[in-house]
């Protein structure tokens, strides 16, 4: 059954239903078989869309503008240092004035909070483009992957092995909300926050997914058909560089831990790699990898998202 989506805020995974999340999926498959036959789709021509950047970019930044202009509209890239908001303009001036403009808005921000009060003020839809609390769009392009690769998603079980940080959080959400099982390894300390997890189960508790969060890396990939990992250092936490890289050293996603991995199970990143930390490069370029699909997939996914949010 289709779902409207139309003027919805993408501030988070908790703003979708499972059946949203599964219509965004669908689109993007037809999406990205439609390019695949060079068929035009100019869907939201005439449509502009504001991106906001507090922090550098490349897949988001390019994904959305490339994703906008292949729907027949276009993107602005405002960083946010150059805009009055850099000023001390508010945000939520900002954003009731950019609705005037534009017909939604994509932003990626620091404070998670910035978010909500652009999505508050908006009356065009806000997308979370990443915020240290979340990367919506990531991970429905990392699930869309996994059904790409394995079909049906519920039932399929994700290990996440590295920082429980805004990758984390989402990736909990969505499985959560997919009926997917998710085991998480994290060094003590760095965990994913008890308010996620709680949320997390709750949905989990309905959907019949399993969450389950250690320290043991090999015993979190055991019959994972995924298995993911972040950079060591996010934006935004470069002040605790040394005592991260310490700390998460056993955390790295190597040959030795794949020893323990099913042999048909992929490997995902939401990219930047830091390769030599959290990832070797024997891993990322290696067989199992499926870290370019999944970039590519950040594009057929927001087109998706764009398509179905934008009035
Ligand atoms: N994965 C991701 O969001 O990449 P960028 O930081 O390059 O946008
Ligand atoms: N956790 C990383 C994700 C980058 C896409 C960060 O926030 O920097």
């Amino acid at each position: 059954m289709a779902v409207l989506m139309k003027g919805k805020h993408i501030t988070s995974i908790l703003d979708l239903s499972t059946e949203e999340i599964n219509q965004i999926l669908k689109v993007a498959e037809t999406l990205k078989l439609e390019r695949m036959q060079r068929i035009p789709h100019p869907i939201l021509a005439g449509r502009n869309l504001a991106m906001i950047f507090e922090k550098p970019s490349t897949r988001t930044r390019i994904s959305f503008e490339v994703g906008i202009n292949q729907l027949g509209g276009s993107a602005l890239y405002l960083s946010s240092k150059d805009m009055q908001l850099g000023r001390g303009e508010t945000i939520a001036d900002t954003a009731k004035v950019l609705s005037r403009y534009v017909d939604c808005i994509m932003a990626r921000v620091f404070s998670h909070n910035t978010i909500k009060e652009l999505a508050e003020n908006a009356t065009v839809p806000v997308i979370n483009g990443l915020s240290d609390y979340e990367h919506p769009c990531q991970v429905l392009a990392d699930v869309f992957t996994m059904y790409e690769k394995f079909g049906e998603l519920k039932g399929l079980k994700l290990a996440y092995i590295g920082d429980g940080n805004n990758m984390a959080n989402s990736l909990l959400y969505v499985c959560a909300k997919l009926g997917m099982h998710m085991s998480v390894a994290s060094p003590g300390g760095y965990m994913p926050k008890d308010e996620v997890l709680a949320e997390a189960n709750k949905i989990a508790a309905k959907t019949g997914s399993k969450l389950t969060v250690g320290t043991d890396p090999i015993e979190a990939v055991k019959g994972a058909h995924a298995v993911y990992t972040d950079v060591w250092i996010s934006m935004g936490d470069e002040a605790e560089k040394e005592e991260r890289l310490a700390k998460f050293q056993p955390f790295q996603v190597n040959s030795k831990l794949m020893q323990h991995v099913d042999p048909d199970a992929i490997v995902l990143h939401c990219l930047p790699a830091h390769r030599g930390e959290e990832i070797t490069n024997e891993v990322i370029d290696g067989p199992q990898s499926a870290v370019w699909d999944e970039a590519e997939n950040r594009l057929h996914v927001q087109k998706a998202i764009m398509t179905l949010i934008t009035r």
